[in-house]
């Protein structure tokens, strides 16, 4: 069994330690990207507070294509700079964006989300996925979650 749970009352620096630190444990070693991919959506869903969606876009012959996530079923196919996920996925640079009704054409999959970070897993270069996390909050994440987010992101490029 698995049995990461989040300190209730941990700040973001030591939130984003532990859930690195789990993130770690959970995928060294498994050669199966998917697998690795579905247990980090759920392991960000339990770490992270206020959010509604948590998981991979994957980028599969030159577009986005949904890859394992918690939360509601979601858009399929998003074209690259569409949205904050394919400007992310385009620029190979991580969007946070305090409020998605001023993002000029944000996709709603899920009309509650007020606030998105959508940070690119690169590798050799490229952008291979990106994690996408939205919140019903606006303002919800912040230079700690994204830093925290990025730091994800750099581990899991050889893991996807
Ligand atoms: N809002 C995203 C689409 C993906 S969903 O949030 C899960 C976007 O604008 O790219």
């Amino acid at each position: 069994m698995f049995d990461f749970a989040p300190d209730p009352d941990a700040n973001k620096a030591h939130l984003y330690r532990e859930l690195l630190s789990a993130a770690d444990a959970l995928t060294a070693g498994e050669p199966d990207g998917v697998a690795n991919m579905a247990n980090v959506a759920a392991l960000l869903g339990e770490f992270l507070p206020d959010c509604n969606w948590t998981g991979f876009y994957r980028m599969v012959e030159g577009e986005l294509v949904l890859g394992p996530f918690r939360g509601r079923p979601a858009c399929i196919r998003i074209p690259i700079n569409v949205g904050v996920c394919g400007r992310a996925a385009q620029s190979g640079e991580t969007q946070l964006v305090e409020d998605v009704h001023t993002f000029p054409g944000h996709i709603a999959c899920d009309a509650r989300s007020r606030s998105e970070l959508v940070v690119p897993i690169v590798k050799d270069g490229a952008v291979t996925a990106v994690i996408d996390l939205d919140s019903p909050d606006i303002g919800r994440f912040d230079w700690e979650d994204r830093n925290g987010i990025e730091a994800l992101a750099a581990m899991l490029a050889d893991r996807i």
